[in-house]
């Protein structure tokens, strides 16, 4: 599930007002994409919870933007659902979005901001120990990289974790939040992107954040997608950000995003031993 944009605060974020409030307004309610019924980010992410649970899930991956600002009351209310769901079995996994660690207006560079507000309000949410920048889990034997993508870029650690992860030659799958480059998207964006940066920054005004780099992806972002495109053992990606449901293939492999949780979705991924 993804990018349900929860928006939920309390007295605990008024001081904070000045850079929420454009987010605190954002996805209140839309339309399901298939029922065209009102849905909103709470009802949604409960409908998703129950649909994990009906289905008997082995594991629920949350991949960004699952609240539109560090709200302690959004992360309280949403801890407390997945904390049940671990309860009854079906274990959780959260990586971060662009919003979920970002005041509009904060000082900082984004990477600074990541480093400042992930352990001050979601810190809770990671599995115990994990690195929210990058950590894996292995559920029947598949692994499972949850790399935080949420600056646009890579960092020379989380290229260091792909390759080591990569080379215990499990069958593995990365989960983030930024979809990495498909030619021909359409989207100025992505991991490997190369006509990502400062240039194709639309939005960095409205959303108060410095602009993207000057001159584009460092050479640890495009290495970082070399290695995903011709991993034999990665499967494929499972992303948000889009808001909208994608499939891309690129080099064989499947890059995937799933529809905003606002507008009532989620995704069953099924994982199968393949045919010889
Ligand atoms: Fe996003």
């Amino acid at each position: 599930m993804t990018d349900t944009h929860l928006f939920l605060d309390d007295e605990r974020g008024k001081d904070f007002v000045q850079y929420s409030a454009r987010m605190a307004a954002a996805y209140h309610q839309t339309a399901h994409y298939m029922t065209g019924k009102p849905t909103g980010p709470m009802e949604s992410l409960e409908a998703a919870l129950r649909f994990a649970r009906e289905k008997k899930v082995d594991a629920v991956a949350l991949t960004g933007d699952i609240l539109s600002f560090p709200s302690e009351a959004a992360a309280d209310w949403l801890l407390e659902r997945l904390e049940k769901l671990k309860a009854d079995g079906i274990p959780y996994f959260f990586t971060s979005g662009n919003h979920d660690w970002h005041y509009e207006g904060w000082p900082g560079s984004d990477a600074a901001k990541r480093e400042e507000w992930i352990p001050k309000r979601l810190g809770k949410l990671y599995p115990e120990n994990a690195d929210p920048l990058a950590y894996s889990v292995c559920v029947k034997g598949v692994r499972h990289l949850f790399i935080d993508d949420s600056i646009y870029e890579i960092l020379p650690a989380q290229l260091d974790f792909l390759q080591k992860e990569l080379a215990f030659g499990d069958p593995s799958v990365v989960w983030m939040h930024i979809p990495p480059y498909a030619p021909g998207r359409g989207v100025g964006f992505g991991c490997g992107h190369p006509a990502w940066g400062a240039g194709s920054d639309r939005n960095w005004e409205i959303e108060r954040r410095e602009r993207w780099r000057e001159g584009g992806h460092t050479q640890t972002s495009f290495d970082f997608y070399r290695l995903l495109c011709e991993s034999p053992n990665l499967l494929g990606t499972f992303c948000g950000h889009v808001h909208s449901t994608t499939l891309d293939i690129v080099n064989g492999k499947p890059f995937v995003a799933t529809e905003a949780n606002a507008r009532g979705a989620w995704r069953l991924v099924e994982f199968r031993p393949m045919a010889k």
